[in-house]
């Protein structure tokens, strides 16, 4: 915890179902209404009504195959398919909201720096400064093969080429273009003066990018940077070139391992290990009372799909899971896939020596992240010892249905966390780094740092 308030964040998926599987079934469940424009504003109304930092979006390019070696399970089930473009709908998000930002999940593995730095370069504008960029590298086989690949790149290609994909985006985001580079000076007939706009003249040994960069600069240039990678080389990338950093363990002591490493690690690559902040994944289930909140997770507990769960796990880890007995002990692998989601399902909980029907059990809500469920005093009170206790700066709140976890949170628990002076009653100015961190730019020994 490096700040006094915490910071939330809504973790949604710009489709029918992200990491849950089976809740689109609960009755009043609208997630089907991911193709509104009006849906994503109603969201985007409701997360900045309850102080959120974000709306977090994730992706993939591909579908979850390795079930059964087939797509069928996930296509049937809506396992993160169908699935939208999450950058387009942030204009809309952003019309309808002042403070509310948003991180783009994009990977670095299937397009080019260039074009990126400049999607990114116009949402930043478009958005006031509200962007944060959620670098990954991607997982799935089937998005490689979508995107020209033959087969998935190896970890340590994937991050080789995200490090360089970053300096690429660093260049033409900072370097490019002078503050005061756009003069519009109408009677001279000068829009921008071409002497403060320069060549970055990149050369890596996977791009070459001479620049400049075609957007002027945005008001945060350089978007805030979220990363979830958990492999040894992911942590090393994330301890480089990140700001915000996704936990997704299930326990504390796995959130406490993951926070003290990334520490570690910034410190070994020169940055100050206080800049890094951190959001565990919790998924809430909230009622007016514990009996209610017990009642609601009942239910969304009978909606759970083994099938459709096993179907995503699968994806994450490259795991067949069709293939294993119920009974069947999880066993630790090394996987090309997120080594992070194995590992927090077997080294991180050793007490727990779990088999694929508790896997899939634990993971049916919300994944690896943990469920709270209780009243707005007893979720708020499992927050407040995360915060304090386990000191992270905040939280992914991971969505069972949709709108409902979201409403449930900010009509209940928002009200009890700013009655405990927890969370921001009302939005301070500026862009979105100067509220998550206080400062315009990336921080000292941040590669993006300039001068
Ligand atoms: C909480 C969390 C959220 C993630 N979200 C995405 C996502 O939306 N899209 C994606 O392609 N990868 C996502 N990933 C995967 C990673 O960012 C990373 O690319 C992957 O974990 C492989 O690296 P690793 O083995 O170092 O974890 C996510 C991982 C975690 C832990």
């Amino acid at each position: 915890m490096t700040d006094d308030r915490m910071h939330l964040n809504l973790f949604t998926m710009n489709a029918v179902e992200h990491v849950t599987a089976g809740n689109w079934r609960t009755a009043g469940d609208q997630s089907h209404r991911y193709t509104d424009t009006e849906y994503w504003e109603e969201v985007a109304r409701l997360a900045e009504r309850g102080g959120f930092e974000a709306v977090f979006f994730a992706d993939v390019r591909g579908v979850y195959d390795v079930y059964g070696d087939s797509r069928d399970t996930a296509i049937e089930k809506a396992v993160q398919t169908p699935a939208n473009d999450p950058e387009l709908v942030v204009p809309a998000m952003a019309s309808v909201t002042d403070h509310l930002g948003f991180a783009v999940t994009r990977s670095t593995t299937y397009v080019h720096p260039y074009q990126l730095a400049r999607e990114l370069s116009t949402l930043d504008h478009l958005t006031d400064g509200r962007l944060a960029f959620n670098v990954v590298t991607s997982y799935l086989e089937s998005a490689a093969e979508n995107l020209g690949l033959d087969e998935r790149m190896d970890r340590e290609e994937r991050y080789d080429r995200a490090d360089e994909f970053l300096d690429v985006c660093y260049a033409l985001w900072e370097d490019s273009w002078e503050d005061d580079a756009v003069v519009r000076d109408a009677d001279a007939g000068v829009y921008t003066d071409p002497e403060k706009v320069h060549a970055v003249d990149f050369e890596g040994e996977r791009f070459s990018v001479p620049g400049p960069h075609s957007c002027e600069p945005s008001p945060q240039r350089t978007p805030v940077l979220f990363q979830a990678g958990s492999s040894d080389r992911g942590r090393e990338f994330a301890a480089r070139n990140a700001e915000a950093l996704f936990v997704s363990q299930p326990t504390e002591e796995g959130v406490r391992s993951y926070v003290d490493d990334l520490r570690d690690r910034a410190e070994d690559a020169g940055r100050d290990p206080d800049d890094l902040r951190f959001f565990p994944g919790i998924a809430p289930v909230v009622g007016e009372t514990e009996a209610v909140a017990q009642a609601k997770y009942d239910r969304y507990r009978k909606n759970v799909d083994t099938e459709a769960t096993l179907a995503l796990l699968g994806g994450f880890m490259d795991l067949d899971f069709s293939e294993l007995d119920p009974d069947q002990r999880v066993e630790h692998i090394e996987t090309d896939a997120i080594q992070g989601a194995v590992n927090a399902l077997t080294k991180h909980v050793p007490e727990r020596d779990w088999t694929v029907r508790e896997v899939a059990k634990f993971c049916g809500l919300g994944s690896t992240s943990p469920v709270v469920v209780g009243s707005p005093e007893q979720v708020a009170d499992e927050l407040q010892h995360w915060f304090e206790d386990v000191g992270v700066d905040g939280f992914n709140v991971k969505e069972i249905v949709r709108p409902g976890t979201l409403r449930d949170f900010v009509d209940l628990v928002v009200p009890e966390l700013r009655e405990r002076d927890l969370l921001r009653e009302e939005y301070e100015d500026g862009t979105l780094r100067e509220r998550m961190f206080g400062r315009r730019r990336p921080p000292e020994g941040h590669p993006a740092k300039r001068e």
